[in-house]
């Protein structure tokens, strides 16, 4: 194998669950592509994400999108010095795919192949819009599959303390906004609705809060506003109920960060997930933050949500460190697994 490259150029290839992403990165934070096809009109049909479907799909973007990348970086496929992949967790068919893809380009290319953890991808965003991290870092992903506190002390080492026991947050808001007719992802119309309406008198559980531990619980916060919902009928308004829910959601995310951050005393807090691109979640961290003195981290919404740049990031200090893969390398659909 060659010599690590000083500057390197990288590939990183994310199908993990319902987009088709992929970006070119040069060193650790030089975006020079990133593209993501969302597959979500796709399934809209059958009210969530088929997984057959999402596979195929993923088969018949992924060429026409590398393709684009590399023109839109203005490199070819002999200037790559490395070829990463997300592996876990997600969609295994769908994972398949993208690591189908980057196992070969690695092998006729005669590069590195790193495999990477999406979820250990999703703070990334932040190094690519912030620069390094500072250790130890606390990190909130809350994303539609996920919600997670980790604790991380260094590259590669980090450790899962906190995690939703049923419901990820950005699942319990696309099933609430789904009740009231909203296509999925519902997250990006609760957010507006909540931005310009004051939330209803009705209090809505914060489930967990006051359980002295790290987990979260979100199903039975999205069952109350079933309930509501039929309990009120004709004559709920939308617009207030969603923001007084959607309240509840961000309160629940930000007291278990900040309690999270007073047991481990991070040098920074970041958050990241599909649902840090909430301009009310974000409003309401910065001013929680600012007031417990921590240091936020927050990245701009198109790297909140899924995308390849963030793997790719992660990828740039693997190749740095040396530590790839070789091609028996798997997926996994499990995170803990
Ligand atoms: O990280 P992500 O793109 O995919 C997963 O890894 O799951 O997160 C998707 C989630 C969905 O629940 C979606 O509704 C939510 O992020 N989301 C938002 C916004 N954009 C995406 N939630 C609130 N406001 C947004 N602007
Ligand atoms: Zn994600």
């Amino acid at each position: 194998m060659a010599p690590l490259a000083s500057d390197p150029l990288g590939l990183a290839i994310d199908t993990t669950f319902d987009d088709t992403s992929v970006a070119i990165l040069r060193g650790k934070r030089e975006v020079l592509a990133n593209l993501t096809l969302s597959q979500f009109k796709d399934h809209e049909e059958f009210g969530g994400v088929v997984p057959e479907r999402a596979s195929r799909k993923h088969l018949e973007a992924i060429q026409p999108l590398l393709a684009q990348a590399l023109t839109r970086a203005g490199v070819g496929f002999g200037e790559l010095d490395y070829v990463a992949v997300s592996t876990v967790p997600g969609l295994l068919g769908s994972i398949l795919v993208g690591l189908t893809v980057a196992k070969s380009l690695a092998y006729l290319l005669a590069r590195p192949l790193i495999g990477i953890n999406h979820i250990e991808a999703h703070p990334y965003a932040n190094v690519l819009a912030h620069g390094e991290l500072p250790f130890p870092a606390l990190h909130l992903v809350a994303a539609g599959g996920h919600t997670l506190l980790i604790h991380q002390t260094g590259h590669f080492q980090w450790s899962i303390v906190g995690r939703s026991v049923d419901d990820a947050a950005g699942e319990c808001v696309d099933k609430v906004a789904k009740m009231f007719g909203h296509a999925m992802p519902g997250g990006p119309a609760v957010d507006r609705l909540a931005l310009t309406h004051a939330p209803a008198a009705h209090r809505f559980p914060r489930p967990m809060l006051n359980d002295p531990g790290l987990d979260f619980s979100f199903s039975g916060l999205k069952t109350a506003v079933l309930y509501y919902r039929r309990d009120h009928g004709g004559d709920l308004e939308e617009g207030p109920v969603l923001s007084a829910f959607f309240d509840a959601v961000i309160e629940v995310l930000i007291v278990k960060t900040l309690r999270a951050a007073r047991r481990f005393r991070p040098k920074a807090v970041t958050v990241s997930g599909g649902l840090a691109a909430s301009q009310k979640l974000r409003a309401a961290f910065e001013a929680a933050a600012a007031e417990a003195g921590l240091r936020l981290l927050y990245p701009p919404p198109e790297l909140c949500t899924d995308n390849a740049a963030m793997v790719a990031c992660l990828a740039a200090h693997r190749y740095a460190a040396g530590r790839f893969d070789d091609l028996t390398l798997d997926g996994r659909p499990n995170l803990l697994d």
